[in-house]
């Protein structure tokens, strides 16, 4: 590995705070918390985790967004998702759903199941404010439309969004932030290396097993499933593998460096914004700008 310049470091891990969210699904929430309120334009991380109906019946009931895209991606179990212009499906395992609210949907993502593992993560991605009040639009991908990289050591890459140096493209689209979304399991003790835009805010959550870095002074640091960690500088990051093996996302956009004003389900640029979407959604705004 070539270190010093031109190579991604680890230069803070974060661990997820424990959440109630939705109307009572228990969650780890990696960015939106104390410790890592964003990273541009990363809004929010959450994991769900649990084979407990109990921690995930409820679901999330109808509520709005608008001003940025939520992305659902499910490792285990199915979520029914439906919104107040008639748009409906069931996200499946390994299925994504990219959705850009813009300028406002009213939706639903309620568990499509009574028992089992629900597993899988929610991340929302600022859009610029030209953007915020685009129409709603859905980009959504069954697991056998997400490209899948097999390398030479046994590592598996399924590509959801942005492009491998190898030249696979994941399927979704959104040249407002470029996303880099990879899903990435290695073998135990692989070593994977991979560019990564420069400029762009990155960073790999640890799903199983752990990964070893190295920080800007070349130190290894060692990251344990669940935790999350901020890739600095430019250039390729080179992760190995514990004995185990690991599984993780790889998650990298090009940051807006816009000012961001939220208010629960809407990230606007001003409060008075904040105010507007709240008073929209209140009137009822928000259903009648959803129809396509
Ligand atoms: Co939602």
């Amino acid at each position: 590995m070539a270190e010093g310049a031109g190579a991604r470091t680890i230069t803070r891990i974060v661990r997820g705070q424990p959440t109630t969210d939705g109307a009572g699904v228990q969650l780890m929430r990696l960015i939106g918390q104390p410790d890592l309120p964003m990273l541009d334009p990363f809004l929010l991380l959450d994991a769900f985790r649990s084979d407990r109906p109990g921690d995930y019946i409820a679901g999330f009931p109808p509520h709005p967004h608008r001003g940025f895209e939520t992305v659902t991606y499910l490792l285990a179990g199915r979520i029914r998702h439906r919104d107040s212009a008639g748009h409906e499906g069931v996200i499946e395992p390994g299925g994504v759903q990219w959705m850009t609210a813009g300028r406002g949907i009213v939706h639903s993502e309620m568990p499509e199941q009574e028992q089992g593992l629900l597993e899988g993560f929610q991340l929302w991605v600022n859009l610029p404010a030209r953007h915020k009040f685009a129409p709603p639009r859905y980009q959504e991908f069954p697991a056998e439309a997400i490209p899948v990289e097999r390398r030479g050591d046994g590592a598996v890459i399924k590509v959801i969004a942005g492009e491998t140096s190898q030249g696979l493209r994941g399927p979704v689209d959104q040249p407002l932030t470029e996303p880099l979304y990879l899903d990435v399991q290695m073998p135990p003790g692989g070593l994977l290396t991979e560019p990564i835009p420069d400029r762009h805010q990155a960073f790999i959550h640890v799903i199983q097993g752990r990964v070893e870095g190295r920080d800007d002074a070349g130190q290894p640091r060692r990251i344990e499933a669940g935790e999350l960690a901020i890739l600095d500088g430019n250039g390729e990051i080179a992760l190995w593998a514990g004995g185990d093996g690991a599984r993780l996302l790889l998650i990298a956009g090009k940051p807006l460096g816009e000012p961001v004003a939220r208010g629960g389900p809407f990230v606007m640029n001003t409060r008075e914004q904040v105010q507007q979407a709240y008073e929209d959604f209140e009137a009822g705004r928000f259903t009648s700008s959803a129809d396509h």
